[in-house]
């Protein structure tokens, strides 16, 4: 049986253009696969706490010597095992002041953890969770795909990065964009990310 799992993060619930096209591709996914587990963590709606002292302590492999710590590295802990447990992951990242909401950052400040997601080896460093695929919806008011704001797109190539870094390199984005040019534009930039995640299943049908 595979699984799913499935991350959302943005702020704005059943309103989000992320969070209904993250559903989109779940729907997809599961008319692909009738018996696929599906985990979701929306980070939008309970999120995470931020990187502490202790919880730095505790993630950089520290035996936890108080609560704190014990309580961030069971986090890391529990975050991870859904990611190792997935086959496919979804994730609705809308974009907020030209990056990934900091919920979903602190999603990855957690989970990416030197010796257990990642390593250090004489060539460099080595991702360790190889053999994902991702799904990545984008949700962003302007336009960065081309023309002059490309260079102030800081989300899709971190998120590359992120996941690159711990083996996830099969990455697909949808980028849902122009959403604040109006409702026309709206309109049409949620179409067209509908179709390319309609396509994206057809294709690996
Ligand atoms: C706090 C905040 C910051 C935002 N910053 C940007 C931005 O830098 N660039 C942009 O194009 N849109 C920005 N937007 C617009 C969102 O990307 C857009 O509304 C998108 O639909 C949000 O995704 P969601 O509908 O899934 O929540 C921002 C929205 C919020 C709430």
């Amino acid at each position: 049986m595979s699984t799913a799992l499935v991350i959302t993060s943005s702020a704005l619930g059943e309103t989000s253009v992320s969070n209904q096209l993250v559903q989109d591709a779940v729907t997809g996914l599961r008319a692909q696969d009738p018996s696929l587990r599906i985990v979701t963590r929306d980070l939008g709606s309970a999120p995470i706490p931020h990187i502490t002292m202790d919880a730095a302590a505790a993630l950089r492999g520290a035996e936890p010597a108080n609560a704190a710590q014990a309580e961030a590295q069971a986090l890391s802990n529990e975050l991870i095992a859904e990611l190792k447990a997935a086959d496919t992951v979804v994730i609705g990242a809308p974009m907020y002041n030209f990056g990934i909401a900091s919920t979903l950052k602190t999603w990855f400040d957690y989970v990416l953890r030197a010796g257990v997601t990642f390593r250090y080896s004489e060539s460099g460093p080595e991702g360790l969770l190889k053999g994902k695929r991702a799904i990545v919806i984008e949700s962003r008011g302007g336009l960065y795909s081309e023309g002059p704001a490309q260079a102030m797109d800081s989300q899709e190539p971190h998120l590359r990065t992120l996941l690159g870094f711990i083996g996830i390199t099969d990455v697909t984005f949808v980028r849902a964009e122009r959403l604040a040019f109006g409702p026309e534009a709206r309109e049409q930039a949620i179409g067209a990310a509908r179709r390319v995640i309609q396509s994206e299943f057809l294709r690996a049908a």
